[in-house]
Order: structure tokens, then sequence, then C-alpha cells
């Protein structure tokens, strides 16, 4: 049997493969389709104070290799998840709440009201959105707001917290060391690309609010280097997302540094995907005789380059 179990924060998860949030709704959506039981844990759709309606359509756009989206943190508002919670907690299945927030404020108004419900097993704090006016990337570029609202929600809880970062920066190791600073037990990354399409016939964006979030395979090689730039910056664990697909994309994010995994555009077209994945990682293991996945975290060699003959 290959030791596929992930700790963070004194909360044990039987594997590393997650689904990210806003592909798998709050979980008990996809029942029919999935094998949740077989997966690390389910990330929720971002949950904020109030419930949001979300941004006008079109929301979504494919694209070569990847998706856009432009959903704008549509989602049920968190009295309304609170009540759903029980149900989620018999799935199977750890669930991790994505917070998300207008201001600094309204994220630990949300953590705080969640730490009156039992049973989540960890919070991930979104402040990389890029479809929102107010919050998003405007707290998720500025390494001093991530810092402070990681702060601010660690004074509220011992659950672990997982900061999502966004890649619209120059240097993601900054946004990442800010986490750790202010006390996160792990950071995420990636969040989409800020991205658009173009329909050349009537000359408009093909998305509502004209811009959108990138995800999928079109944007696994700027993951990747993403998630190698976080690991070399902070000492907590790096949970890799960005166009993983195959349990060999996983792999790979393992490899670079990834301690643990979250598969989000690739659910839609196979939401049994995670599941799947999570077992392909085991196979590989088996076969190549690992008895650990940790075996694997940061295993990437770089050739020393070759000397100058003079
Ligand atoms: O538009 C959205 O709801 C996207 C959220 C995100 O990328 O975090």
């Amino acid at each position: 049997m290959v030791d596929q179990t992930f700790t963070l924060g004194g909360v044990r998860f039987q594997n590393r493969v997650f689904v990210a949030s806003g592909t798998f709704g709050y979980g008990d959506e996809v029942l029919d389709l999935s094998e949740v039981g077989k997966l690390g844990g389910i990330v929720t759709k971002s949950i904020t104070l109030k419930p949001r309606t979300g941004n006008r359509p079109r929301r979504i756009v494919e694209t070569a290799g990847g998706m856009l989206n432009s959903i704008g943190l549509a989602n049920i508002g968190v009295e309304r998840f609170l009540e759903r919670l029980p149900g989620l907690l018999e799935l199977g299945t750890k669930i991790i709440v994505n917070i998300a927030g207008s201001t600094f404020g309204e994220y630990v108004e949300v953590l705080s009201r969640l730490e009156e419900g039992e049973g989540i097993a960890a919070y991930e704090l979104n402040v990389s959105c890029p479809n929102v006016k107010e919050g998003g990337l405007e707290f998720g570029t500025d390494p001093h707001a991530v810092e402070t609202i990681t702060k601010s929600a660690r004074e509220r809880t011992r659950r672990p917290i997982i900061v999502k970062l966004t890649p619209n920066v120059t240097r993601i190791g900054e946004t990442a060391r800010a986490a750790e600073a202010g006390g996160a037990d792990a950071v995420s990354a990636i969040n989409t690309l800020v991205g658009m399409s173009v329909n050349r016939a009537d000359r408009t964006s093909r998305l509502g609010t004209v811009t959108g979030g990138l995800s999928g395979p079109a944007i696994k090689p700027v993951a990747l280097a993403k998630v190698r730039e976080c690991t070399m910056a902070v000492k907590i664990p790096v949970i890799g997302i960005g166009g993983i697909t195959t349990a060999d994309d996983a792999l790979e994010f393992i490899i670079v540094g990834a301690a643990a995994v979250q598969v989000g555009t690739a659910s839609f077209a196979e939401p049994n995907a995670a599941a799947c994945i999570a077992g392909g990682i085991a196979s590989y293991c088996e076969r190549n005789g690992i008895a650990s996945v940790e075996a694997l975290v940061g295993s990437l060699q770089i050739p020393a380059p070759p000397r100058l003959q003079t």
C-alpha cells in the first residue's frame, strides 16, 4: 500500500488530490457523477457573507486548451451554506471551505460564522479572483493585504488556513511569503490568469465582463513555474493547481514541489477526473517501488550547468 496521506495543520487527508474551488459546487451536486469518497477533499465554491448572483452572462467561454470564466463569485452566502454543511459532511470526504470577501472585514465575518459550524477540515482564503471589482486581485496582488487578511483569519481559528494565490503578479514568491508571515498553513497556486476572447464577427468580447480567468491545460506550464517559485520562497506546503487533467500532470506538480494538488477545469469534462488522478498517482508509486508520495515531493533534478573549458 502506497502512503498517500497528507497532513495539514493537524488535519489528516487520505490523499493529496482535491477538487478546486468553483469546479465542484459545494460537493453534493456531483454525487451521481463522481466517486467523492476517493478524494483528498472538496474545496467549495467561494462563500461570501451575503448570497451573490454573480456577473452578467456570458460567464464561460472555451478557448484553445482552456476555459475562460467570469462567474463573479456567485454563491449562496454563508448562512445558507451552514444549513447545507451537515449534508456535505456526509459525503465521505473532507470539506475545505473557500472564503472570499470584498473587504478585509468580510473574510473575518464569514470565517467567524463558519467557526460555529462543526466538521470543516480547513479554510482556503480566496484573495485571487480576477472577476470582481472589490477584493479579488486588488488584495491578491498586494503582499501587505495578503498578510493582513491571513493574520486576521489566523487570530480567529485553529483550523488549517490555505491562501489561494494569483499568478497575475511579477513575483508570486512575495505573496506566498506574505501568506506565510500571516500564519497560513499552506498556499495554493495558481488561481486563473486574466485573459479574454474576442468575437471578430461583431467585434465583441465573448465574456459579459470583457475579461475573465483562464484555466485548463493551457496554463499548466505557467502554473508549474509559479509553484516552483512558491516552493523556493516559503517553508509551508504549496498546493499545485493549473491544468491538471491526468495523474502524469499531477506527478509533475509533485516533483516540482507541490505537497498536494487541486483538479479544476478537468472535472467539467470528467467529474471523476480527480478521483482517477488519485488512483493514478498510487499506481505510479507502486510501479516504481515508491512507498510514500511524500518521497516524490520536490524531487526535481536540476543538472549542474556544464563547466566551461578555458
Ligand atoms: O469569477 C469567479 O467566481 C472566479 C473566482 C476565482 O477565480 O477565484
